[in-house]
């Protein structure tokens, strides 16, 4: 939620158009309003409105603006509603000191309340304000901007980070306290930023910093301190690998579609990285646990629940899936130092599940494996250890390949923790990996191909059903969740998820004539299946099918475009597989409904507030 960069050049006289060049690479943290604080001359021109960056920076001349240091914040709506004055960047007092954060200040009506009986000129609505005035109040105090910085943190309770600066200072300094930021330095020019595809645009030399750390960007140099006593730390300057064209279209018309292309190769890399890692670590630690919790929020918890089957099913393990926001009052009392919570996050960043990490780790109630994807994050950092989801940076808000590559991986650890623990024999479990390196990648490919055909043309048939189910049994629970929350996400329909066999326990009273209800389906299952789908069809209902072509299915389809099918192949490869026309149907849909998939309303790729 929210992304913030600023910038530090020694000579640049445009900086406007570098601010909203790396600001475009965070358009998928928020699009509800953006803002541009630049400085010439000690003078700071504050430009801000609501809209996506192309729509202000047309509105307002954002690219255009003079100065050789400034700020870029992109919104996504928390504290206030997305208006003009709520706007980031914001002023101090006066137009001395301009700032802008990304998080969620807690203590914000006490705060406001405070600073306003001091003599404070507070104007929005908007927490990130206060971290401008907090700074302001302890200049004022100290008359030292070092100082007044990192005492500033005392006040602001909450998990965020800012970017602040003041009119006449070429320098601009920023605080980590439990929201994402990376830096970077190159001659004559140094960049802070809430995530690393902005930084790249200006230099690949990265600094990673973290929590509790503050910084201070000159043009020549980045230095990094700590916030309780003031120590200046020695960070590393890192050179980044990453391919900048990640955050490119490629010539798809939109990230997602993009990414689910690129699927077949997230599957082969993913699997070079899974036989090349820490196998030992990662098992051992699952092994050596009395109780494991697997705990993730959206699509990684839909893909924890296809690796809970897959954990019951090739390694015989009991893991528990857990709603991030819900572990600690569901399970957290059940924590003790032989427990093993395994947290898995795509940005790394989610607060849902950083609560759970700070609680582990705090309280030392057992161990933390991390499955993540972005380098560098908070999850990555602080896990005892990381499986990391090798997929490169997921830019569509909707997540499509990170969700695939953690279903990979679960399969992945299940069959090796099976052979290990002589759930499954061998040869047994070699086999099923060997499906996994060497026929996985090729398979996914057919899907797309074959799938998105059809999706496309389904799509255009449910573009009035403002209401249907997704139903999964067995490996495919978690699939058909994915598959309405993908629906529900990106088409602004109410298409809810659930478990086939529960259907018929009250929901099933919603289907009258036509009502369409998406079965997805193994083979191993679809015996069980092809019942919950007669308590449908003998009603009216449209069935809808996703798994593999099965003569004994065709019976329920009236029409082609209902049966999405996947290549025929291992049953333990189905639900890997099924998720994927669920992507494209989502994706055609949304797309024919005049919908940009790549940010649908009112959400953000990193979910940083609680
Ligand atoms: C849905 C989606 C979200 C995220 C959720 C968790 O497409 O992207 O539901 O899966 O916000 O995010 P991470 O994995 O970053 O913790």
């Amino acid at each position: 939620m929210c992304g913030i960069t600023g910038i530090v050049s020694l000579d640049l006289d445009n900086i406007g158009d570098l601010l909203v060049t790396c600001g475009r690479k965070l358009t998928y943290r928020g699009y509800d309003s953006v803002g541009v604080a630049a400085v010439q001359n000690n003078v700071v021109d504050l430009r801000k409105d609501v809209g996506t960056i192309e729509e202000v920076n047309k509105r307002l001349g954002l690219s255009s603006m003079r100065g050789d240091r400034g700020i870029i914040q992109l919104r996504w709506a928390t504290y206030g509603a997305p208006t003009r004055t709520n706007a980031q960047p914001h002023f101090g007092c006066q137009e001395v000191f301009y700032g802008a954060h990304n998080g969620n200040i807690h203590n914000y009506y006490e705060y406001k309340q405070e600073l306003i009986e001091t003599g404070h000129i507070v104007r929005s609505e908007n927490d990130g304000e206060l971290c401008v005035h907090a700074v302001d109040k302890y200049y004022e105090q100290t008359g030292d901007m070092f100082e007044a910085v990192r005492l500033s943190t005392r006040d602001l309770k909450g998990a965020f980070a800012f970017a602040v600066g003041r009119a006449d200072a070429q320098e601009i300094y920023a605080v980590k306290m439990g929201s994402s930021l990376v830096a970077g330095v190159d001659k004559n020019i140094t960049i802070v930023s809430s995530d690393l595809p902005s930084i790249l645009p200006v230099t690949r030399n990265v600094i990673y910093l973290r929590d509790g750390e503050m910084l201070r960007l000159t043009p020549h140099d980045v230095k990094v301190f700590r916030i309780e006593d003031g120590k200046e730390l020695d960070r590393p300057v890192e050179l980044s690998n990453i391919d900048i064209n990640a955050a490119e279209k490629g010539g798809f018309p939109h990230f997602m579609l993009k990414e689910i292309n690129e699927q077949p190769k997230v599957a082969q890399d993913l699997l070079g990285i899974l036989d090349g890692g820490n196998i030992e670590k990662w098992a051992g630690l699952i092994e050596e646990a009395s109780r494991v919790y697997l705990v993730a929020c959206g699509s990684s918890y839909n893909a924890g629940m296809v690796g809970t089957y897959y954990f019951n099913r090739l390694a015989g393990l009991p893991i528990l899936p857990a709603i991030g926001g819900q572990f600690i009052p569901m399970y957290g009392a059940t924590l003790d130092d032989d427990s093993l919570c395994i947290l898995v996050s795509q940005s790394g960043e989610t607060k849902d599940i950083l609560n759970v990490l700070n609680l582990v780790r705090e309280n030392n109630l057992g161990k933390t494996l991390g499955v993540v994807n972005v380098i560098g994050s908070t999850l990555m950092f602080n896990a005892d250890s990381y499986i990391p989801m090798g997929c490169g940076y997921e830019v569509s808000v909707p997540a499509t390949k990170t969700y695939f590559s953690q279903t990979i991986i679960f399969a992945y650890l299940s069959a090796m923790l099976g052979k290990r623990n002589g759930t499954l024999d061998e040869s047994e479990a070699n086999r099923f990996l060997n499906l996994l390196r060497n026929d996985l990648p090729r398979l996914t490919r057919e899907t797309i191909d074959h799938t998105g055909i059809l999706a496309k043309m389904l799509a255009k048939t449910l573009m009035d059903a403002n209401d249907l189910y997704c139903l999964g049994y067995g490996l495919t629970d978690g699939v058909a969740r994915e598959g309405a929350l993908k629906i529900k996400e990106i088409c602004y329909n109410h298409c809810e998820g659930m478990y086939s066999s529960e259907f018929k326990h009250g929901p099933l009273s919603i289907v009258t004539n036509d009502y369409p209800v998406i079965f997805v389906t193994t083979t191993e299952d679809s015996w069980m299946v092809i019942n919950h789908i007669n308590e449908v069809s003998c009603r009216g209902g449209r069935t809808i099918i996703v798994g593999e072509q099965e003569e004994k299915l065709e019976p329920y389809v009236k029409k082609e475009i209902d049966y999405l099918t996947v290549p025929k192949t291992d049953v333990l490869l189905n639900p890997l597989l099924d998720v994927i026309p669920l992507q494209l149907l989502s994706y055609y849909l949304s797309v024919d409904l005049g919908i940009n998939p790549d940010q649908p309303r009112n959400l953000s790729k990193t979910l940083t507030v609680d």
